[in-house]
């Protein structure tokens, strides 16, 4: 059996207990209170990572992109939201399509004017389409800042003939930049916003936040009725070392790369730079650090060459090959067109990334 030793590198590996572990983990927490599991697919951007998501109940998918919505059908999925704001009426004939595909077609509303170009766009696909209206709880990205705004936002959609009121969402990402501790303060937070905007205009609608770094809070406060994670099915520095909502051991992705220099004492050069781990890091300006504990830390990319430093460093040798955990899990797998299923260290599948770069 080929193991990972024989693999060229870099390579991106993804070991199977482990995402079959995140995956199951996460269902039984939304399980247990009753909560839709709707994973943001732009993690893993894999048919075979979405069907074991399906496998264990997952609800349906939530997308950045239609692209990504129609190259992860093959998966069997049924639901889709489409989490952003769609504008473009050059994109009716797939909007089309993909309602007439699945069983629901969601998307977002985010603002007065885009939900009108999203109703002139709802009107050319020819499709009343079941919208969620974006409130922003922190983050400062899409949705409405005030009650005044997400009322009169409502009241737009309820005079539209093309969009229908289904409920309303927030993206927490502002949750990266709370510490630990204060997680379930800010989490609280953003769903008081949620759902006060909620209640004043459709109590009975759901509520559907979405962060990998709080979706179990989300779950277990009881009042959501779906939570939209990603990064959670394999985990990064991100979430592992800086938010430490995931156990190191948890964490099911690395990059295999090889020590291709050692040109001054303290410093290794990898043959993986920012081609392969992308230019993210972490606050502490980390975009990768070694899967074994040492402490070997990625703290510079150019396009081939990462710069590896920490006390470890004196220890390689040129042609060591090393795994490495990314800052930032979602932009490393849309740079690969396959991971490599690992097994311990045996080689047991290759999955392609069929929604690799599919950002249209
Ligand atoms: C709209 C939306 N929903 C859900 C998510 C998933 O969040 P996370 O990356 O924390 O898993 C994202 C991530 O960017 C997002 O933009």
């Amino acid at each position: 059996m080929a193991t990972i030793h024989e693999l060229p590198t870099p390579s991106v590996l993804v070991d199977r207990a482990r995402v079959a572990a995140n995956i199951k983990s996460m269902q039984e927490d939304c399980a247990a209170h009753g909560v839709e599991l709707r994973p943001h697919v732009k993690t893993h951007k894999m048919v075979a990572v979405g069907r074991m998501q399906l496998d264990a109940g997952a609800r349906g998918f939530t997308c950045a992109k239609l692209g990504e919505a129609e190259a992860l059908l093959p998966s069997g999925v049924r639901r889709v939201f489409l989490a952003h704001s769609l504008v473009d009426p050059r994109q009716a004939p797939r909007i089309a399509a993909l309602s007439e595909r699945l069983d629901e077609f969601v998307v977002a509303a985010t603002s007065g004017p885009q939900a009108v170009a999203l109703d002139r766009l709802a009107g050319l696909a020819g499709r009343r389409l079941p919208v969620m209206l974006a409130v922003d709880t922190g983050l400062g990205r899409e949705g409405v800042r005030s009650l005044a705004d997400a009322q009169a936002l409502a009241a737009q959609i309820g005079r539209s003939g093309h969009l229908e009121l289904h409920g309303f969402y927030t993206h927490e990402g502002q949750m990266y930049s709370v510490v630990p501790g204060g997680q379930q303060a800010a989490s609280d937070e953003a769903l008081a916003k949620l759902a006060s905007v909620r209640d004043a205009i459709a109590p009975g609608l759901p509520l559907w936040p979405g962060s990998s770094v709080n979706a179990r809070r989300m779950a277990r406060s009881g009042r959501v009725q779906a939570v939209r994670p990603g990064a959670y099915v394999f985990g990064d520095l991100s979430l592992s070392q800086v938010c430490r909502v995931m156990e190191p051991g948890e964490v099911a992705l690395t990059v295999l790369a090889t020590v291709v220099d050692l040109p001054e004492p303290g410093l290794a050069l990898i043959d993986a730079g920012s081609k392969a781990f992308s230019g993210d890091k972490t606050p502490d300006g980390v975009h990768a650090s070694s899967a074994d504990g040492r402490e070997l830390s990625v703290m510079r990319v150019n396009e081939e060459h990462g710069y590896v430093r920490g006390s470890a460093v004196a220890s390689l040798r040129i042609g060591d090959r090393l795994r490495f955990v990314p800052a930032h899990v979602c932009t490393v797998v849309n740079l690969t067109d396959e991971v490599v299923v690992v097994e311990g260290e045996s080689v047991v599948d290759r999955w392609e990334v069929e929604a690799r770069g599919k950002v249209r």
